[in-house]
């Protein structure tokens, strides 16, 4: 395949930032997006050029690093997958394809198309954890009853990444679907909760403090979510708030 890339670069957080044109050319249809994007930047460097710089590590749908903007759409065309999990057969000979960073203000861009998601770390740092007694008295973790139904459930929340596709894709840069995914993977079990009324109300304060937008129930994070996260996980968080706050 041969391909025309549209790639939004900003050397760093205080320049305007412009789209510049790529051609890249004998692309396999079996090469992920990230290593398309390797090609160029292979091409970029032996230019003399800077390459385009983008997050990524695991290259498995495992860290969430690997946020981009692809055709309008986060992660691309393809659903329930990551940017790294992106196959290149998705596009056809001729394509162009228009690639940007995440759109929030809450995510800064840094360079080109790596933007800054330590707010997302924050929000975890006032809530996302258990603490457990490690005196020697612990309880053993399988000695605990738990429903199929509530660790299933709990399980599906902490299937996300932290990848911040759903607040991309938000037209109100809305960090809901995440931190309701947070809030849900403790809320279902005992383990959770001990702090379960501070957790709610701490990273529901520290989302906020971050400026990510409301929630309006457009419903676009669902559909767009690596990892599938339901809308209810937000209805959970809501009532977890309501309930820490009577
Ligand atoms: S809720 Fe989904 S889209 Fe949002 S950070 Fe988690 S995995 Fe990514
Ligand atoms: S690089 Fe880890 S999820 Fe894509």
């Amino acid at each position: 395949m041969n391909l025309t890339l549209k790639i939004w670069r900003q050397v760093d957080a205080k320049d305007k930032g412009k789209m510049v044109d790529y051609k890249v050319t004998e692309i396999s249809g079996s090469m992920s997006f990230l290593e398309m994007m390797d090609v160029l930047n292979e091409q970029l460097v032996n230019a003399g050029e800077q390459p385009v710089a983008f997050d990524h590590d695991c290259r498995e749908g495992i860290c969430g690093m690997c946020s981009m903007y692809i055709n309008g759409e986060a992660h691309g065309p393809d659903r329930g997958v990551t940017t790294c999990q992106l196959h290149m057969r998705m596009f056809k000979d001729g394509d162009t394809i228009t690639i940007e960073p995440w759109r929030a203000g809450a995510f800064p861009v840094v360079k080109d198309l790596v933007v800054d998601r330590s707010a997302f770390d924050r929000i975890q740092h006032a809530g996302g954890y258990i603490s457990v007694n490690t005196s020697g008295n612990t309880q053993d973790a399988n000695a605990i009853p738990i429903s199929k139904q509530a660790a299933d459930t709990a399980m599906d929340a902490a299937t996300c990444i932290g990848c911040g596709a759903c607040v991309a894709t938000c037209k109100n840069s809305s960090a809901m679907l995440f931190v309701g995914a947070k809030v849900s993977q403790y809320a279902l079990l005992p383990q959770g909760q001990v702090e379960a009324a501070d957790r709610v109300r701490n990273m529901v304060a520290q989302m906020d403090l971050e400026g990510f937008g409301n929630c309006t129930n457009t419903g676009a994070c669902e559909v767009e979510c690596t990892k599938g996260i339901s809308l209810d996980t937000i209805a959970r968080m809501n009532r977890e708030l309501m309930k820490a706050s009577i």
